[in-house]
């Protein structure tokens, strides 16, 4: 596990796109998972002006997002659908079609599930964005989530709807549920890199790059992956 400590939010969103943009200049086919919250928006940031700039193009690469809110619809203001249509990719050249987030609203959630898990075995993901909950969660994998998990139906930690709840009018907006790639499909990628900002993070980082591998904090599950990057400023890596 690599870990680069940036002064700047703005310099580690730079390096952290640079590893996006080289991969898809080298492969124009890539396959990209994406995270949403606010980790990764600078990230994004920089892609998008790079991409005005010198117009790296993605229109053949696909994408996976990590996970949605459950019983949203994907035109709900909050949806991860949303978030990344404005933080990304209606800036970009990215098909829509081939655009790949769980849906929010079905009718059998585990037809949902197993129709992403097949896709996912069929498209080995070149490059994983990642951020970690302040409780350690990758994607909506919280505490106790099995390491052989795949995409599945969660409930929401409590303390991750309170993180979540400065995106909504209050509490109790934010669903209760949600829809995630699991730590076995995070763990199946080729690269990851995970972003990660502020004190509120240090506990989570400190026990992903240096505590003892165990459900308790799922980040820590990152240590089994042989080309990890965590991009961190230096309140978040206060305690390693
Ligand atoms: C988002 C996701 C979550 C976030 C995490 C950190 O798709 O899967 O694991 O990465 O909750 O969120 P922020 O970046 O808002 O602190």
């Amino acid at each position: 596990m690599k870990v680069k400590v940036y002064k700047n939010y703005q310099e580690l969103s730079i390096d952290a796109a640079k590893e996006i943009i080289n991969q898809v200049r080298t492969n124009p086919k890539s396959i990209i998972g994406f995270a949403t919250g606010s980790s990764p928006v600078g990230l994004y940031k920089e892609m998008i002006s790079d991409y005005k700039i010198n117009h790296t193009s993605y229109k053949d690469i696909k994408t996976f997002n990590l996970d949605e809110y459950f019983g949203i619809d994907k035109t709900h203001p909050q949806s991860y659908y949303q978030f990344m249509m404005n933080n990304l990719f209606s800036h970009i050249d990215v098909n829509p079609e081939n655009i790949n987030i769980p849906s929010g609203v079905v009718t059998d959630i585990n037809v949902e599930c197993d129709a992403y898990n097949k896709k996912l075995s069929q498209n080995i993901i070149d490059i994983q964005i990642l951020g970690v909950g302040g409780n350690g969660h990758i994607g909506f994998n919280e505490p106790g989530t099995s390491f052989d998990s795949v995409t599945h139906h969660v409930k929401l930690d409590e303390k991750t709807r309170k993180d979540n709840a400065r995106f909504f009018n209050s509490i109790d907006e934010v669903p209760k549920y949600a829809i995630t790639m699991g730590i076995k499909n995070i763990l199946s990628t080729r690269k990851i890199i995970l972003i990660a900002t502020g004190i509120n993070k240090s506990d989570a980082v400190y026990h992903m790059v240096k505590g003892d591998v165990t459900p308790v904090w799922p980040a820590t599950a990152l240590q089994m992956h042989d080309d990890v990057t965590i991009y961190v400023d230096e309140e978040a890596a206060s305690k390693l």
